[in-house]
């Protein structure tokens, strides 16, 4: 080797050590190694049954296969926190797929809600929703365990017996196609949206037990009208017509940007949609429509893997004003932020880029935020200024439901005030009642309007109101008699 060559490779050779030097000094800096306690043995924080050790490892399937129903038996990690957005196949092979998988997959859904529900069509003679049209479905209607007579029979156990003996008829319901997931919209929206209307799954509920469509708007600023809609599903094509002359230009921009498509996961052209044709996407409204809800539910976008994600049914908008809690699990500040991130992304920024941004500026979520502002409750001619009941105007049983809210059934320690809710998150701890994931807090929902937004609870597990009495007599162990649980619902009537 000559001298020259020699100097180069040495060189060459010390240029090589010396940043391989650097590049492991700097992986050594972010690989420093966390404290690790030797001897660890995790406690169980008295979680018992709740404890990950009891709960089955979230199954490994593939976008678009079918998942159980009683998700809340699994727990745990799940292999990634990312999403691809491309399929694992070609567009024509995906809707193949969901042709052949759609019809056994929704009469397995059907008999699933069919074991859980009495549908029987009952309604709260003479009580309808607050567009006059649609009646109010009576229950409680969730099936007794089997061997149980009665509502106040199983009442009388503790929650150890309870979960014990498998009994506790109120668990968890799950989206029923969770490993695509995303909106399911009802019926009754599809009728009128055929572009919403899924490939491979529908809605579980029967439309009888879902809110009235379209819903009236009531304006805090403009009570004198009614229904400001006077019957109309407002859209982007009929928006001006109705609210020129009623809104100021800049909550007239805020309202438009409610009512205006945009680009969402599975819904616009995307190869991974879940509709046979592209459409523009969907809206604020198509999901809270009027500003109401039409029952579409969801999947809180809060966590992952996909199958520990919450239902969440769309809540209403209305009264939103008065609340400083927003989302069951996320506890976002105002709507202004609301209007801003809820992007329809799941939670998954890379998503966004490939089905396109929406982009909303501050300014322009600010302005729906202040159009949200003005949705009022809808009238409740039975309640005084400070929201309780006109004796002259209340039945009997209506009154001694109020006395029961206020006093022996505890409502009023979480539900009070004008909304009828108290703006914290609760942790009622339902899995004291059944071996599964415990849901931790949630979001308490304001009562105020209630009886036009079944079903009930976070995730739709409680069709009626009346259902939702017996849910809390269980979880709060009050052992309210049949008359005493009827007269609280009659109450909620009234709110
Ligand atoms: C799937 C249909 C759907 C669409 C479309 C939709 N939402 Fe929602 N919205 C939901 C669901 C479901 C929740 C409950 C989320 C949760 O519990 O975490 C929710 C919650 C909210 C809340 C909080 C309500 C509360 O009581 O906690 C606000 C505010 C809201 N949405 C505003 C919007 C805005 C603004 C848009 C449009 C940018 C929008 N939503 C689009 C379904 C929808
Ligand atoms: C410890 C606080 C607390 C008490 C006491 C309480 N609630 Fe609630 N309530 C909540 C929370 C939290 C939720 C939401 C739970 C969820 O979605 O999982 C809720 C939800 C509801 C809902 C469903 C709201 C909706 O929009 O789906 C109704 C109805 C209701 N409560 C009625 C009652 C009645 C009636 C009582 C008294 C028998 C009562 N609550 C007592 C905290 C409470």
């Amino acid at each position: 080797m000559n001298k020259k060559r020699f100097i180069y490779v040495v060189i060459f050779g010390s240029l090589l050590f010396l940043s391989f030097q650097i590049v492991q000094n700097q992986l050594h800096l972010l690989q420093s190694p966390g404290a690790v306690i030797e001897d660890y043995v995790e406690p169980d924080y008295g979680l018992g049954s709740g404890h990950i050790d009891s709960l089955i490892p979230f199954p490994d399937v593939k976008k678009g296969e079918r998942t159980p129903f009683d998700l809340w038996r699994y727990g745990g990690k799940g292999k990634s926190s990312f999403m691809d957005p491309n399929l694992p196949m070609s567009w024509d092979e995906w809707l193949a797929f969901h042709q052949k998988q759609k019809p056994k997959l929704m009469k397995d859904v059907d008999e699933y809600m069919n074991s859980r529900y009495d549908f029987n069509g009952q309604v709260h003679e003479g009580q309808f929703m607050s567009g006059g049209r649609k009646p109010i479905m009576k229950g409680p209607i969730s099936r007794l365990p089997k061997g149980t007579k009665s509502f106040e029979e199983l009442a009388q156990l503790s929650p150890e017996e309870i979960k014990a003996n498998d009994l506790f008829p109120f668990k968890p319901l799950a989206h029923p196609l969770s490993s695509t997931a995303h909106m399911v919209f009802p019926d009754s929206w599809n009728e009128a949206h055929p572009e919403h209307l899924r490939i491979d799954v529908d809605h579980d509920y029967p439309d009888q037990y879902l809110p009235e469509f379209p819903p009236p708007m009531f304006l805090t600023n403009h009570k004198e009208l009614g229904d400001v809609t006077k019957g109309k599903e407002v859209t982007i094509s009929n928006y001006y017509e109705i609210f020129n002359g009623l809104l100021t230009p800049e909550q007239m921009e805020g309202l438009k940007e409610l009512v205006r498509p945009t680009a969402t996961t599975w819904f616009n052209h995307t190869t991974h949609r879940v509709t046979a044709e592209p459409s523009a996407g969907v809206s604020c409204f198509s999901c809270h429509v009027n500003g109401h809800t039409n029952g579409a539910f969801e999947l809180a976008p809060d966590s992952r893997p996909h199958m520990a994600r919450l239902r969440v049914g769309t809540p209403s908008m209305r009264g939103n004003y008065n609340l400083m809690q927003l989302g069951s699990k996320r506890s976002i500040r105002s709507m202004d932020h609301f209007a801003e991130i809820e992007e329809y992304f799941d939670g998954d920024p890379g998503m966004m880029q490939h089905i396109g941004p929406r982009a909303h500026q501050d300014q322009v979520s600010n302005r729906m935020g202040d159009f949200n502002a003005m949705l009022d409750f809808p009238p409740a001619p039975k309640l005084g200024p400070l929201g309780k009941l006109i004796p002259s105007k209340a039945s009997a049983q209506e009154l001694e439901g109020e006395k029961l809210f206020w006093g022996k059934a505890k409502c009023s320690s979480c539900h009070y005030g004008p909304a009828f809710v108290d703006d914290q998150m609760y942790d009622l701890q339902v899995e004291r009642f059944y071996v599964g994931r415990p849901e931790g807090p949630i979001k308490n929902f304001p009562l105020r309007g209630i009886k036009d937004s079944p079903p009930y609870l976070h995730d739709d597990r409680l069709p009626t109101l009346d259902d939702t009495v017996e849910f809390f007599n269980l979880v709060l162990e009050l052992k309210l008699s049949k008359a005493e649980k009827e007269a609280l619902t009659a109450y909620l009537l009234c709110l």
